[in-house]
């Protein structure tokens, strides 16, 4: 067996058992790349204070690029009985390029080396997010743009409310969106400071210069206290909440397009390309990934539950629970990467069932808030007026009619305030036309979320 690179101070090697569960390397090598990176920022910036010479620095560079070559290549070894990623590419370094290699862990430990690494993971993991977000931005607005003029019924309790624009109810999602890549960029800013040099938790006394290994790295600067470096997980906590809300977000998304998929509602079918059928029944056609998309919320919420247990009782500074970070970002980032690439994949293959939904809008007595302003108009405090339509939509309710077919005599016998000008607040197309606030669903007021959305997502 190889001496661990740590083991001058033992007399024995551990057991098998202690050396599969201590082991990350199965799933941390996901951080290779990130890894040679900051080893190399680090090798530089040793050479330029003295602390190696510049051919050692180039033997360890060229032998850098020589490993991930390899491990690009898919021809690198990794063996748990190099325990992590770190020590996988320091240890196969050495065998490349000999006693240089054995210079590159000066002021360094693997609690700064770690926490560098899953910083410069996790910003390329958010630049990745945020593009699918746009990504799914863009398939939201582009199925707005085809649907322009529907009217949709609007609800609340999942009861029928007020009309909407399905233009409106489409772009609500894209405002939920915009949040949750600011959330991550918000994030990206706070995470992106450096933590190498913190060293195993005390800085160090050999004469590091921080500053320009964090600019190599594309850092703000410097992490300003080295126990603070290496201890804390809270860029991790952030991304994966903001990552539960995007989720908790598509789960939403995913719902309402089942339900709306059903006989029941049969607002929308989805196209062959995105459905599934059942083993069983030959007739099934199911929305099944969005029934995913709202399952696999689940996971990226549970990955954020497992982060702030793990943290939550943890002395500074660092403690190798922290190595149990890695599988839940890694997993959260995955889940709702997928999540965010076949919502856009669904928003691209949805039909909308114009007739059906423009059969349905009768029901439900959706133009009653109208009235109610028509009564506003005429100088009926609201409040009143609010009980005369109450009044109406009984009588409606009791002759199992719309507020429409009511007649004027009718009207006036529940209040004489009724002119004919009535009939112009009735009915869900006269209804949708009344809607003129600001960020309301108006058509004017649609037309202008739409334009914006247009030039923010450079549609045009
Ligand atoms: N594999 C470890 C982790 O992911 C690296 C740091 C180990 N540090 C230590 N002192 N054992 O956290």
């Amino acid at each position: 067996k190889e001496a661990k690179l740590w083991g001058g101070r033992f007399e024995e090697g551990v057991t098998d058992a202690v050396e599969r569960f201590t082991e990350s390397i199965s799933f941390d090598k996901a951080l290779y790349k990130h890894d040679i990176m900051g080893s190399r920022a680090h090798a530089s910036m040793l050479a330029n204070q003295g602390l190696i010479s510049f051919s050692d620095r180039d033997t360890i560079l060229e032998g850098l690029d020589q490993i991930e070559k390899r491990i690009v290549k898919g021809e690198f070894v990794w063996r748990t009985d190099r325990e992590d990623v770190h020590m996988n590419i320091e240890a196969a370094l050495t065998d490349l390029i000999g006693e240089p290699a054995k210079k590159l862990h000066t002021a360094r430990s693997r609690n700064d080396q770690v926490s560098t690494d899953f910083r410069l993971w996790c910003r390329d993991a958010i630049d990745t997010i945020v593009a699918r977000i746009k990504h799914l931005q863009v398939a939201l607005v582009s199925l707005a743009k085809k649907n322009s003029g529907v009217i949709v019924p609007g609800y609340t309790h999942l009861q029928r409310a007020q009309p909407v624009l399905l233009q409106h109810h489409l772009l609500a999602y894209v405002e939920m969106l915009e949040r949750d890549a600011g959330r991550l960029q918000d994030c990206r800013v706070r995470l992106n400071f450096c933590p190498l040099g913190a060293c195993a938790l005390a800085g160090t006394g050999l004469p590091i210069d921080r500053f320009m290994t964090s600019d190599a790295l594309g850092f703000t600067a410097p992490m300003r206290n080295s126990m603070d470096a290496v201890s804390d997980r809270d860029f991790v906590l952030e991304l994966l909440s903001a990552n539960s809300i995007t989720a908790m977000h598509l789960s939403r998304l995913g719902e309402e397009w089942v339900l709306w998929a059903s006989e029941e509602f049969g607002f929308i079918t989805p196209s062959d390309s995105v459905s599934t059928g059942s083993s069983i029944m030959p007739q099934k056609k199911n929305p099944d990934p969005m029934e995913l998309v709202r399952g696999k919320s689940a996971r990226v919420l549970g990955d954020l539950v497992t982060l702030q247990v793990l943290c939550k009782g943890l002395p500074l500074a660092y403690n190798r629970d922290l190595q149990e970070d890695k599988e839940p970002v890694f997993d959260s980032v995955k889940t709702i990467i997928g999540m965010l690439e076949v919502s856009a994949e669904f928003a691209q293959n949805i039909t909308y069932n114009r007739d059906r939904i423009q059969k349905s809008l009768p029901a439900g007595h959706l133009d009653a808030t109208t009235l109610a302003d028509y009564l506003v108009h005429k100088g009926i405090p609201f409040r009143t007026s609010h009980d005369i339509v109450g009044r109406a939509v009984a009588l409606c309710v009791y002759k199992n009619c719309e507020l429409q077919d009511l007649s004027l005599e009718e009207l006036r016998s529940i209040n004489e305030v009724f002119d004919d000008g009535v009939y112009d607040y009735l009915g869900v197309q006269n209804s949708i036309k009344k809607f003129s606030s600001y960020g309301s669903t108006g058509s004017e007021c649609v037309a202008a979320q739409l334009d914006f959305w247009i030039s923010n997502l450079k549609l045009n």
